[in-house]
């Protein structure tokens, strides 16, 4: 197993890729959640634009903006110790250009201390991440359900289910490689296709729907603690129920404030007996 307590590198996770250790990787987008992930040794931490849904309540990933991207890794980042931190270039930040790519790629890692970033999209991104890479930037691809390009590819639908398009999913995952990429995501394919992709390639391929025979598997912190009520992937396991937990939390505050319950002695502060003696003394004496 990968020490805990040792900084997660890329050669630990090519290490942990040749010994068959798999790798745990979650999302978070601020500081708590990076620390209490940390602290139980998950090895990668995303900072997803899934932040735009699960923490900002938009309808789309679309819809963050680069600076609010910056803001959740830089909180991330402080949080995490050990893990690598991996931030999501959001829509537009790299799509028109290789210089607009490799700028915003730069911002994450000097503005949001990032170890890494991702990108979206199979072979026609290969360029961008040569040009990311380049300029000594770590860059993880991302290939089949791709949210960013969800319009075009008809929905939040799973990829690769014929064999001309699993077949095109080898094709890209084999691209992005010989590009520089570090890591591959591949998300919502079946796990016989993203098997032969993570025995093709040399890098560490994480999964997310798309079975148990890659390398790691990565879920939405959101969905893993029942906190995004909206909808269920079909590829999502819940370890807890958090959303019930603040619900239950959230009345009982609300009805220990209404019925004077809340706050007890115990959360006051104490004044002494002769100073507050005097203090009802001077009250009265003004009048007040
Ligand atoms: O933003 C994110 O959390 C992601 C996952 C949906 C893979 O990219």
């Amino acid at each position: 197993m990968a020490d805990a307590r040792r900084k997660i590198t890329i050669p630990t996770l090519l290490e942990m890729k040749a010994k068959g250790e798999k790798i745990s990787f979650l999302t978070a987008y601020d500081y708590p959640t990076a620390r209490l992930e940390d602290e139980a040794g998950i090895e990668m931490i995303l900072v997803g634009d899934s932040a735009a849904m699960c923490l900002l309540g938009h309808e789309t990933t679309l819809t963050i903006t680069m600076d609010e991207m910056v803001t959740l890794s830089r909180a991330v980042t402080r949080g995490a110790e050990h893990a690598f931190v991996v931030g999501d270039l959001p829509y537009m930040s790299y799509q028109p250009s290789d210089r607009d790519a490799v700028i915003n790629a730069g911002r994450l890692l000097s503005e949001g201390a990032v170890d890494a970033v991702k990108l979206e999209g199979g072979r026609r991104m290969a360029g961008r991440v040569r040009a990311i890479t380049d300029a000594g930037i770590p860059v993880m691809g991302h290939i089949g359900l791709t949210p960013q390009s969800h319009t075009q590819i008809g929905g939040y639908r799973s990829q690769g289910r014929s064999a001309d398009a699993a077949l095109a999913l080898v094709g890209d995952a084999l691209a992005l490689e010989e590009a520089g990429a570090f890591a591959l995501l591949v998300e919502a394919v079946p796990a016989e296709v993203a098997e032969v992709i993570t025995k093709r390639l040399t890098i560490p391929v994480l999964s997310i729907g798309a079975g148990n025979a890659c390398d790691g598997q990565l879920l939405i912190v959101h969905d893993l603690l029942g906190l995004f009520e909206a909808f269920t992937p079909r590829f999502v396991r819940r370890y807890a129920n958090v959303a019930e937990v603040m619900r239950t939390a959230f009345t009982e505050y609300r009805d220990e404030v209404r019925g004077g319950h809340f706050p007890g002695p115990e959360h006051q502060y104490p004044i002494k007996g002769d100073e507050l003696a005097l203090f009802h003394a001077a009250v009265e004496a003004e009048g007040r």
